[in-house]
């Protein structure tokens, strides 16, 4: 089980120890894009877990071999949505426990000068509103852009939202409870600060390049 942070309820930190060693990894800079997409993945798997404790479900009939029972079935479809590019790197570990999951898109970048997002691409399944949806980036720095990808979402319809990250500041944290204060937010840090530069602190660098070995 997550633990609730002290200083923000809606925030839960997943110190678990096996999610605290791959991240250690995740945050040394002489990890290379292979080993920081394979942890990354593990990382989001084993978060999914908790994160989809709280899903709708309904009650079935099950017919076993030898007699039958009730079950339960998740009650309507959920959706992904990752924020291109570095929420691509989790979505292998969140599919394998969500592998009926429905997948949307969100393209979102930080203006280098400003740290302002830029939207440049959104595609949603059709009846994502329906279901919850699970937001993830592993990143949320100044929450910009989970700002405007919430908003994003909200504009489509959805009402059950969720927020998966890895590392958090607490500058994003404030900024995304003061728009969308509803919306729980999963992270395996909350860090210091952010930086002169917006980056978090100690943070893990910049979580895109370091994925797709473009620093
Ligand atoms: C990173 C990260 C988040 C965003 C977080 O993306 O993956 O999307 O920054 O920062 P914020 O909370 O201040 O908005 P980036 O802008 O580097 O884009 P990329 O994934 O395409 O490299
Ligand atoms: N985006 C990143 O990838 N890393 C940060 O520290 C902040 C924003």
């Amino acid at each position: 089980m997550p633990t609730l942070s002290a200083k923000f309820p809606n925030v839960a930190v997943y110190d678990h120890p096996l999610i605290q060693h791959k991240l250690s990894i995740l945050r040394d800079k002489r990890t290379g894009h292979e080993q920081f997409r394979q942890l990354l993945n593990q990382i989001a798997g084993l978060m999914a877990y908790e994160v989809s404790r709280n899903l709708p479900v309904r009650a079935i009939d099950v017919e076993t071999p030898v007699a039958r029972t009730r079950g339960i079935a998740l009650a309507a479809p959920t959706t992904i949505v990752p924020i291109l590019r570095a929420g691509l790197a989790m979505m292998d570990g969140l599919l394998a426990l969500f592998p009926e999951a429905h997948v949307g898109h969100v393209g979102i970048y930080r203006d280098e000068s400003t740290a302002k997002p830029v939207t440049y691409y959104a595609k949603f399944p059709p009846n994502m509103a329906q279901g919850s949806v699970i937001l993830v980036d592993p990143m949320l720095a100044t929450g910009g852009s989970a700002v405007h990808a919430i908003e994003l979402l909200k504009n489509a319809g959805c009402r059950d939202i969720q927020f998966v990250a890895l590392v958090a500041a607490p500058e994003g944290i404030v900024a995304l409870h003061r728009v969308h204060g509803e919306v729980p937010i999963h992270v395996a840090s909350i860090d210091e600060r952010l930086n002169e530069r917006f980056y978090i602190v100690p943070g893990l660098g910049d979580a895109g390049d370091r994925i797709f070995g473009t620093q």
